[in-house]
């Protein structure tokens, strides 16, 4: 099988930044055709600049890094460097990025790349507030038909939430943007809070990173020592969540996950509830499934692939 090729949208962030290491220590599996940075995590100034650190250490400045939307479609920008440092990618100190961004926008380069490639091929891959792929779907609801699917990181059902108690942090931040990409018709696959609550980075799994003694494995435990410290004095319990590999670890092994095939609508209307992911888990609705919920994961196979893969780089 020729590998599967995908668009990373991203807002870098530590735990995206593993993620889009591990598409690019995939080439037998997965080709990064495009790399588009969102604002999220950090404000897109920072996003777009993490995503080409991220490129250069894994010797890949080949892929080409667009920057897309500064701000969500309607909202005023909720970013999070009380998770992720004032840089978005705190931890460990690396070069200044040399290679360029690319001159396309990064909503232009997911069109491109979608209408440019044979249908059903391109899947999307979302780590961060979903305005760019919203933007993309509002401008040309033809790619809709041309995508084979959109992997998202995104919500939450029995973990509820992690900004609020209502919602988890890509969807809060841009919801109108959400409720456009659920409602698009689009095979998607969630991997909510859910999975990635069990994804955790405990003593063990980072050592065993660490044990790989490369320079992006001292730079990933770097990363992952200084992210994982705000959800262990939040959460309590052996180690903080990995949510955005498991986007790309889906890709890889889908055996890695099980779920469900439910309707998931997203609230845009209450304050109080704003971006929660309303999901069907257990069918009590009639309203049509629209996404692949994933509810759980085998961390520790899962954790096991993303050290060999990091090993590779
Ligand atoms: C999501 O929010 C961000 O902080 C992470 O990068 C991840 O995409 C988890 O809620
Ligand atoms: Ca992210």
């Amino acid at each position: 099988m020729p590998p599967r090729k995908i668009i990373i949208d991203t807002d870098p962030g530590q735990d995206d930044a593993v993620a889009i290491l591990l598409a690019l220590a995939s080439p037998d599996e997965i080709e990064v055709l495009a790399i588009t940075a969102v604002a999220g995590n950090v404000p897109l100034a920072l996003t777009q600049r993490n995503a080409r650190v991220i490129c250069e250490l894994a010797g890949r400045s080949d892929v080409p890094v667009h920057a897309g939307c500064d701000r969500p479609l309607i909202r005023q920008l909720v970013t999070a460097e009380n998770v992720h440092g004032k840089s978005g990618l705190d931890g460990v100190d690396l070069p200044a990025p040399t290679m360029a961004l690319a001159a396309m926008d990064g909503v232009e380069a997911i069109l491109h790349h979608i209408r440019r490639e044979p249908p059903g091929t391109v899947t999307l891959c979302a780590l961060g507030p979903l305005t760019n792929v919203a933007t993309a779907l509002r401008r040309d609801p033809e790619i809709a038909s041309r995508l084979a699917g959109i992997v998202l990181m995104g919500g939450a059902y029995f973990e509820v939430g992690n900004v609020t108690p209502a919602a988890e942090f890509n969807i809060y931040v841009d919801p109108e943007a959400a409720e456009i990409v659920f409602k698009s018709g689009i095979d998607i696959t969630v991997l909510p809070l859910d999975a990635t609550h069990k994804a955790l980075i405990t003593a063990p799994r980072l050592e065993r990173i660490v044990a790989l003694g490369t320079p992006v494995s001292r730079t990933v435990a770097s990363w992952l020592n200084f992210y994982e410290r705000f959800d262990v004095e939040k959460y309590g319990g052996e180690g903080g969540p990995l949510h955005d590999p498991c986007v790309i670890a889906w890709l890889l092994d889908p055996t890695l996950f099980s779920g469900r095939k439910i309707n998931v609508e997203i609230e845009t209307g209450s304050d109080l509830t704003r971006g929660m992911t309303v999901a069907d888990w257990w069918h009590v609705t009639t309203r049509e499934a629209n996404a692949l919920f994933i509810g759980d994961v085998d961390a520790e196979r899962l954790f096991a692939l993303i050290t060999e893969r990091l090993g590779r780089l």
